[in-house]
């Protein structure tokens, strides 16, 4: 990790350039896994991993981490333990995922057993889809035992972030979240930030992405999540208002947002199937920003 310190951070596109490998391993990763990202996603992926260094051997929480790739690719640089911490039930987690890594749940029916989730697709083929989904059932049981390339474990929680007793008190080096924690109210969200600074070990640090807002705060319907000023991000995260920030730089990181043909050029498909989402019908037109907050457990 690089020199720690609190700090409130509007991501720039330079991200992109300053982690041009890392960038492409993240997009590499979506094909095996079955994942589509966000439009602002591998700006909020490679700030966090910048600012947590080398996950290897590290004890993670993802928090609101849906099935989203941050997860995974903290076991495959060889995190520890990733806690996989949402209140969406992740239960049925598919056979390509369970083939790929160590799965385990927090609690017996945080993860459904294998042969549920192969006896659930059978049931729902139909004629001789039933014989073909069988035998790919088969197949995925062989894959599962097999061992895994990763030594890392991803631990499923299905379960609030306002509290995760599960997790023992001062035990993990860091906590994740990409576009989580904007998804709770404001009056939540420090209830959200001490559950999860309970957990950190002193030294640890939280880094979460989130939506930045310029002036006054508002709610982002189609994602439906919140953006913030620097000023309601300092109280939400109880962080003093002398840390560093960039919100002074907020117009032109804006503009250069809009600007960026990286990432308007790579939308992922599910844009433009609707427009009752972040970026409707696939038009390249950002409502907002991801900033990032990084927040240290001090002793
Ligand atoms: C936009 S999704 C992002 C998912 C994932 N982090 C990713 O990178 O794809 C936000 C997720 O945060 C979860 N979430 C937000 N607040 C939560 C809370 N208080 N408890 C549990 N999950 C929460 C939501 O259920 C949702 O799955």
């Amino acid at each position: 990790m690089d020199e720690l310190g609190d700090k409130i951070e509007i991501l720039s596109v330079d991200l992109l350039d300053r982690h041009r490998q890392q960038v492409q391993a993240l997009r590499d990763l979506c094909a095996p896994i079955g994942h589509q990202l966000g439009w602002h996603y591998l700006l909020d992926l490679v700030w966090i991993l910048e600012n947590l260094g080398d996950p290897a051997g590290l004890q993670i929480v993802d928090a609101g981490a849906g099935l989203g790739l941050l997860q995974w690719y903290l076991l495959e640089q060889k995190a520890a333990r990733v806690f996989s911490v949402d209140r969406v039930d992740r239960s049925e987690v598919t056979l390509t995922l369970r083939a790929r890594y160590r799965i385990q749940g927090v609690r017996p029916g945080d993860l459904k057993p294998s042969m549920a989730i192969v006896q659930k697709n059978i049931r729902a083929a139909h004629g001789s889809q039933k014989f073909v989904s069988a035998l790919r059932g088969l197949a995925g049981l062989l894959l599962i035992a097999l061992p895994k390339a990763f030594p890392g474990r991803l631990m499923i929680y299905n379960q609030d972030l306002t509290s995760m007793s599960e997790i023992a008190d001062n035990s993990l080096d860091a906590v994740v979240a990409v576009s989580a924690l904007e998804h709770n109210a404001p009056e939540m969200l420090p209830g959200v930030v001490a559950e999860l600074m309970r957990r950190l070990k002193p030294g640890g640090v939280l880094l979460a992405t989130l939506g930045a807002a310029r002036e006054r705060d508002w709610f982002h319907e189609p994602s439906r999540g919140w953006n913030y000023t620097e000023e309601t991000l300092q109280r939400l995260f109880d962080l003093p208002p002398s840390i560093p920030s960039n919100y002074g730089c907020y117009d032109e990181l804006m503009a250069t947002l809009k600007d960026c043909r990286e990432l308007r050029e790579n939308l992922s498909s599910f844009y433009s199937q609707s427009g009752d989402n972040g970026m409707p019908w696939g038009v390249w037109d950002p409502q907002y920003q991801p900033v990032g907050v990084r927040k240290v457990k001090h002793q």
